[in-house]
């Protein structure tokens, strides 16, 4: 398997795994694809941390990484990923683990301070991820008493983000219009939705 960064000409072929790999997942179809796209347009994008797996000249993975906000004000120490996807046919098998290991690794080495994500704490607790809140970090428009279990964080440099507590958000390409992806979405093949369930986020 090779692990290299995202090409321009990869985008494409890249929205469309991220397709597969979060449909029906989180709600009915999925938004990812059309985050991945807006993202790679806005000034938090890291192209030198957009990295794929590959796996016979396919794509197989990705990561992408961009600046987080706080106060309104871009950050140049703190940033985040997301979405990471493997293709559902090659989940399970490590590859969405060495796409943390080895970027969070680079992010280090390119000298960011610390990286801060939402998703399932049982899964990124293996990386060293704890709650942000422990870090006395929150995320905007969720209250501050609230733990927020899914917000996460880990220091690439010890004691950093404990000294720069506060309320941090994403970039705005991680909020997308039902509209807008119901447009995006025509350009990748026809696919049915599931029904929604209770517990759909
Ligand atoms: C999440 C994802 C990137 C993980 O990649 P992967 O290559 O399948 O993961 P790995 O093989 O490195 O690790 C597999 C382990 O992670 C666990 N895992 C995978 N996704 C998980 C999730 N969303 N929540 C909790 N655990 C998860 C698996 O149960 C497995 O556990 P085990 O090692 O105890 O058997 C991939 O499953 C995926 O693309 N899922 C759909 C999209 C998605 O949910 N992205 C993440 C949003 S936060």
């Amino acid at each position: 398997m090779l692990f290299r960064l995202e090409h321009p000409s990869d985008y494409w072929e890249n929205e469309n795994l991220t397709r597969e790999a979060f449909w029906d997942v989180y709600k009915p179809g999925c938004n990812e694809h059309l985050v991945l796209h807006n993202l790679r347009n806005s000034q938090a994008f890291l192209p030198q941390l957009s990295y794929v797996a590959v796996e016979k000249g396919s794509l197989v993975g990705n990561i992408v990484y961009a600046k987080l906000f706080r106060d309104g004000i871009i950050c140049e120490d703190i940033i985040g990923f997301g979405p990471i996807s493997v293709h559902p046919e090659w989940q399970g098998q490590g590859i969405g683990s060495k796409l943390i290991t080895k970027t969070l690794e680079k992010a280090k080495e390119l000298g960011y301070k610390a990286v801060l994500i939402t998703g399932n704490p049982d899964y990124y607790s293996r990386f060293g991820f704890d709650s942000a809140s422990k870090f006395g970090v929150h995320l905007k428009g969720i209250p501050l008493e609230d733990e927020a279990a899914f917000f996460m964080a880990i220091e690439l440099e010890k004691g950093f983000l404990s000294a720069h507590p506060g309320v941090y958000e994403f970039d705005a390409a991680y909020e997308s219009t039902d509209a807008e992806l119901e447009a995006f979405d025509r350009q990748f093949p026809a696919k049915e939705k599931r029904k929604p369930l209770p517990s759909d986020l």
